[in-house]
């Protein structure tokens, strides 16, 4: 069986990415071939995991654009593109032309806060629940198709330091889930149609 080929973008620490990497090398995520991780970020400190283990990195600025990323994905035939934890808006160009491969994880349970700062958010807003969500991208920021969700409790103790801690935990489970159901064809976008194949019925996976 040919492995599922992903570019994996991050900005910041990159714990997903290790998390990936771990599953990788547990048997987990078997079928799985990171090709490139792909930063806007220099400095970003999660380059580090892609470097032990050999991993090409990239980092987006005039010499390397997004239309340069395009290319490498036809040339090489990306399967999945994975934002894990990437801070940028992707070019609506980028993300038409690869709609359908492109899937990010979102550190609330969408459609509850879109955008940034969603930890202090729910405890502004008083929510009893959070968790994270992956979602495939399309032009509308953080809008997409959701197709798994992670659900934490909101206790009265929690702040946005330890709800961020919490929702990490969440989300090494089900970005994982998720990349192996696109390796088994249990996701896929097929023309108009996102199809779910024995995944999701009318409500996104609540995968407590
Ligand atoms: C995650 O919480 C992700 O949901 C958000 O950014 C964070 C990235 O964490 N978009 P890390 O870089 O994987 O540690």
């Amino acid at each position: 069986m040919n492995k599922l080929n992903c570019l994996i973008f991050i900005s910041g620490n990159g714990s997903n990415l290790k998390n990936i990497i771990e599953k990788i090398d547990s048997g987990f995520l078997q079928n799985i071939f990171i090709h490139e991780v792909i930063t806007d970020n220099p400095s970003a400190g999660g380059l580090k995991y892609a470097d032990e283990k050999n991993i090409t990195t990239k980092i987006i600025d005039d010499d390397y654009t997004y239309d340069d990323i395009s290319q490498e994905i036809i040339k090489h035939n990306i399967d999945l593109i994975i934002l894990a934890g990437f801070m940028k808006i992707l070019p609506k160009d980028f993300v038409n032309d690869h709609e359908g491969k492109i899937i990010n994880l979102h550190p609330s349970l969408l459609p509850r806060h879109r955008g940034l700062d969603t930890h202090k958010r729910v405890i502004q807003s008083g929510d009893k629940l959070h968790g994270a969500s992956v979602h495939f991208v399309t032009e509308k920021l953080d809008e997409g198709p959701v197709f798994i969700q992670g659900i934490i409790e909101v206790r009265d103790s929690d702040t946005a330091f330890t709800l961020e801690k919490n929702v990490h935990q969440m989300e090494y489970q089900i970005l994982p889930i998720a990349i192996r159901w696109f390796s088994e064809k249990l996701i896929e976008k097929n023309g108009e149609y996102y199809n779910f194949r024995g995944v999701l019925e009318k409500e996104p996976i609540k995968y407590l």
